[in-house]
């Protein structure tokens, strides 16, 4: 049911942001107040008993839901941008999408070995993002890190989730 409203109200745009993509637009998620406490609210559920200590949101789509978790899970939330946005020393990683190639950085102080990290991001296409990140934050060697989307493209053949290493917790809210 919960589900349901989510994917409801997901707008999808065709030939956005080049020819031959189906854009799934998450603001028509976060603009509604039902959706964005679904959302909120799952999330909680999946992830109060992990210790998750600080969320990493990737840009820009994934700030969103990332600060809202963090204030109802006590953790902390870091930023994980493109290149040139962070004032201070940063780590980059570099790595290919759906429709070109990009870098992405965290603070060199953001992380430590004690932190339980839940990564977060709205869509999961190629995950050639989130891999990028997930590696990015793994240089920091932290007890553990949890992967989440709200969407994951499972339509298109591109099966994002194959390229991360099995066993590795993934979860998405809606498929599509
Ligand atoms: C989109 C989306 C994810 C990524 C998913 O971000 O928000 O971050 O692409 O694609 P992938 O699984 O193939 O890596 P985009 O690069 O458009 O950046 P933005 O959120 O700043 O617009
Ligand atoms: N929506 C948002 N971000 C994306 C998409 C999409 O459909 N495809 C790749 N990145």
């Amino acid at each position: 049911m919960n589900n349901e409203t989510l994917l409801k109200n997901l707008r999808s745009i065709p030939d956005f942001p080049q020819k031959g993509i189906m854009f799934r637009d998450v603001t028509t998620l976060f603009k509604d107040p039902e959706c964005l406490n679904i959302m909120v609210d799952e999330l909680y559920e999946m992830y109060k008993d992990k210790g998750i200590t600080k969320i990493v949101g990737i840009e820009s789509r994934g700030f969103v839901i990332s600060s809202a978790l963090a204030i109802r899970l006590g953790a902390g939330v870091i930023l994980c941008r493109k290149p040139g946005k962070l004032p201070a020393e940063t780590v980059q990683e570099s790595y290919t999408k759906e429709y070109g190639t990009d870098t992405i950085e965290i603070h060199k102080d953001s992380i430590n070995e004690n932190d339980v990290i839940l990564l977060h991001d709205d869509l999961l296409a190629t995950g050639g993002t989130m891999k990028a990140a997930y590696n990015l934050v793994n240089k920091f060697n932290p007890k553990k890190i949890y992967v989440n989307f709200l969407i994951e493209l499972v339509n298109e053949n591109l099966n994002g989730r194959s390229i991360f290493d099995e066993g590795t917790d993934i979860q998405t809210l809606i498929q599509v």
